[in-house]
């Protein structure tokens, strides 16, 4: 694809408030498809489903097989009348790259899914410290050229309220012969090359996990034994000794935690009011 190709698709089907890729972004994303030549490629964070049919579209011009696109929610939050993914479809409609939309997974889930992968595109949560554990937890998934991209590197600047540090905390912790960073959207992507020596990888890790997390609500107690059971064996004894002490700085007491709840709770009533009164 062209990129005035990629941008008429774009503007055909994506809104501002879809949160999603810009097609110069799209462009990087498939700059590196093209160079790294995956087999198969996993997203984090479906949404719309735009940038998975982006994905599939650019790995069926290198030959690929599959697109695995996970997301924490069942619907899209731009619209609730719609599941996430439902916009893949209408971007490839192919038949030679397989497409997956797995609703209401994480990167905790993955050992249940069709890894491994040889690409990834994490566009989840943006707080700290998702994108670090998304990289940590599909670590262990990864084949071939073991690339990881992640979206959003400027949403520290540009919409501080979301308080999404995560993709810069990764990228600075991240050593530069290891990490490129495209000039899209006002550097705004990067990619990592996670084929480095194990003890760097938990040194990186360890390093942003270091930074405080931003992450609304914290880390549940079920998501951080299940980060730790899922990753036991990858990661050293002194890699979870030093992780425990990163949670325990950054769990919130129960004041805290209930306070956000309630808003939490209002918010998502508030959404689904709004969704049935536009259907
Ligand atoms: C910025 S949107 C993804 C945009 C999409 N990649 C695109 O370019 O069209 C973020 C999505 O990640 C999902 N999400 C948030 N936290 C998550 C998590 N921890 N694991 C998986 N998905 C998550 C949200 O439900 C939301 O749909």
């Amino acid at each position: 694809m062209e990129l005035a190709e990629i941008e008429a698709l774009h503007a055909q089907h994506a809104r501002a408030d879809f949160g999603t890729t810009t097609p110069d972004e799209l462009a990087y994303i498939q700059e590196t498809i093209r160079t790294y030549k995956p087999r198969k490629i996993l997203e984090i964070g479906t949404a719309s489903g735009l940038t998975t049919g982006f994905l599939a579209r650019f790995l069926e011009e290198v030959g690929g097989d599959s697109v695995t696109s996970i997301d924490s929610e069942d619907v899209f939050f731009g619209d609730h009348r719609k599941k996430v993914g439902y916009l893949a479809s209408a971007i490839y409609d192919g038949q030679s790259v397989r497409t997956r939309i797995e609703a209401g997974k994480s990167s905790l889930d993955l050992a249940g899914l069709d890894g491994p992968w040889d690409l990834v595109f994490v566009d989840a949560s943006h707080n700290h410290p998702w994108p670090t554990l998304d990289t940590l937890a599909v670590a262990p998934h990864l084949s071939g050229a073991r690339i990881v991209i992640h979206h959003d590197l400027q949403l520290f600047r540009r919409f501080p309220r979301f308080l999404g540090i995560g993709p810069r905390v990764l990228f600075n912790e991240t050593p530069q012969t290891h990490r490129h960073a495209g000039a899209a959207n006002g550097w705004n992507i990067f990619r990592i090359d996670l084929s480095m020596e194990p003890v760097l990888l938990e040194e990186m890790g360890l390093n942003a996990l270091s930074m405080p997390w931003t992450a609304r609500p914290p880390l549940s107690k079920r998501e951080v034994s299940r980060f730790r059971e899922a990753l036991r064996d990858t990661y050293s004894p002194g890699f979870w000794a030093q992780f425990d002490v990163c949670e325990k700085q950054n769990r919130w007491n129960a004041t805290k935690m209930a306070y956000f709840y309630v808003r939490y709770a209002a918010a998502k009533l508030r959404n689904a009011l709004l969704g049935r009164s536009r259907a």
